[in-house]
């Protein structure tokens, strides 16, 4: 089994590059599926979740070249040759879910879809997509196997344009209902849609492909029937989460980091939280400079929530960070009922955290009065020790990593796949600020020891 081998207690200091955005890249890969042009992309992240898209679409008939230390993709589905995803990839990520919108568009023949995966961070139903898609005209059938669940979906009578009234600014739910709607005949709008800053490289990337697309005030996409489309070159925003989640590991250690390729106009909610505890950064015109921060300042109240506000994804390394900070501090998480899990083993690392059902804030939120565990508390700043982690999901993960970081001995973390799906290179680019991290095959007889030790610490403190 591959593991993290991380000593902490090392102030991260240096420059390093931000790669391109996963939750851009991969739906781009989907949406080019709508026609028969070549597309080129580039800062393109060489992280296992483009791996597992590629995969995917390759079996629809999708041909690619990756030139992967320059960050190149060329990509061309001259034809389908499949409308079938195959059940393998269900478990894998969120992308087939995405496919249903693509594929009614490119075919008017019925597209099976295996039932989606991704983190486990809640329920993640998908009924908006669904409704979204039906009021576009398509019929669905959902078969369900026992273990395997898919959809069978096709539009008798083609897509044809409408209103789509969401009931949340649902990120997949507004890509899916705009690849769908592109070759829809007439006009389709969609209210209430998510205008996150990958929806919007996303709508770029589009338009230069040849679809009528247009933002309009409120939340509201117009998408109108679109049938030339051009070959493109198009290059991937920056990762928002990967650059924050830098930014976070140096400056919960004592350190300080130029993550070059940062983004300040998608970063302004985390920007101005990181301003509310004390820290300082000069916005570059190549970046941005995290700066050393002596006393990370408490007192902090935040909501994840749409964009432009505090992203989700950076509300599990923005924990850790704030257990460094001197204070109590509250984070409520509105958009997923369940992303706290990752605590309890952070709570075995030293942190002293308090999970609360209300919604602490003036929001009352989606899940209140459901008990769903989803406010919580912080109190610090607290020393961390390490210990063995197995991570649960992706953005956990690199929580861990961070609280690894800060303890000041050693911490083994497994389950990597989570964390090489979102993240390219991270133990490259954390050794590059000085981190003592290292990947290791724990059967390596020299570090068998290793296991043993941590399990049995683990074992001690969680008594
Ligand atoms: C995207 O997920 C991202 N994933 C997530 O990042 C991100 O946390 C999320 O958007 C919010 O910004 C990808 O882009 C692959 P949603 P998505 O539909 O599209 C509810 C990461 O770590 N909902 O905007 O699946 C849903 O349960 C990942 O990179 C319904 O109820 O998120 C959630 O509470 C994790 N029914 C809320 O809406 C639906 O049909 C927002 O979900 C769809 C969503």
């Amino acid at each position: 089994m591959k593991a993290l081998r991380i000593r902490g207690g090392t102030p991260l200091e240096g420059v390093v590059k931000a790669s391109g955005a996963k939750n851009a890249i991969t739906k781009m890969l989907v949406a080019s599926l709508i026609c028969d042009k070549q597309c080129v992309f580039t800062n393109v992240p060489n992280i296992e979740e483009v791996d597992t898209t590629l995969h995917l679409l390759k079996q629809l008939g999708m041909v690619y070249t990756w030139d992967r230390p320059n960050g190149v993709l060329t990509v061309q589905t001259k034809e389908l040759s499949s409308r079938h995803v195959v059940q393998r990839f269900s478990g894998a990520n969120r992308i087939p879910i995405l496919l249903l919108g693509a594929l009614l568009g490119r075919t008017n023949e019925e597209v099976i879809v295996p039932i989606v995966g991704g983190c486990k961070i809640g329920k993640r139903p998908i009924d908006f997509h669904i409704k979204a898609l039906e009021k576009l005209g398509a019929e669905f059938e959902l078969v369900d196997n026992g273990d395997t669940k898919l959809y069978k979906a096709h539009a008798p009578k083609g897509l044809i344009g409408t209103t789509i009234d969401l009931p949340f600014p649902s990120v997949g739910a507004t890509e899916n209902a705009i690849f769908a709607a592109i070759r829809a005949k007439g006009k389709t709008t969609i209210t209430n849609a998510a205008v996150e800053p990958e929806v919007f490289d996303i709508i770029h990337f589009l338009q230069k492909l040849g679809v009528r697309i247009a933002l309009h005030k409120d939340r509201t996409i117009v998408i109108k029937e679109s049938s030339t489309f051009y070959p493109i070159k198009h290059h991937v925003i920056t990762d928002r989460i990967e650059t924050a989640s830098l930014a976070m590991a140096a400056l919960s250690t004592g350190g300080s980091v130029y993550v070059k390729g940062a983004e300040q106009a998608s970063l302004t909610s985390f920007l101005g939280a990181l301003r509310d505890i004390g820290v300082h950064f000069i916005v570059h015109d190549d970046g941005i400079e995290f700066t050393k921060t002596e006393k990370l300042r408490g007192g902090l109240h935040i909501e994840t929530d749409v964009h432009p506000g505090f992203l989700t994804d950076w509300q599990q390394p923005f924990v850790v960070l704030l257990t460094q900070a001197e204070g109590h501090c509250v984070i409520h998480e509105t958009l997923y009922e369940n992303r706290f899990g990752y605590t309890d083993t952070l709570k075995e690392m030293g942190a002293d955290l308090q999970l609360f059902s209300e919604c602490l804030g003036p929001t009352q939120c989606r899940f209140h009065g459901h008990n769903f565990m989803h406010s919580l508390s912080i109190k610090g700043p607290t020393p961390l020790r390490g210990r063995m982690i197995a991570i649960p999901d992706l953005r956990a993960g690199f929580a861990y990593v961070m609280a690894a970081l800060i303890a000041d001995d050693e911490s083994i973390i497994t389950n990597l796949h989570y964390l090489d799906r979102g993240y390219e290179n991270i133990d490259g680019k954390l050794q590059m600020l000085g981190a003592e991290i290292e990947r290791i095959t724990l059967e390596d007889p020299a570090h068998q020891n290793l296991q043993d030790l941590l399990s049995r610490r683990t074992t001690v403190l969680s008594n």
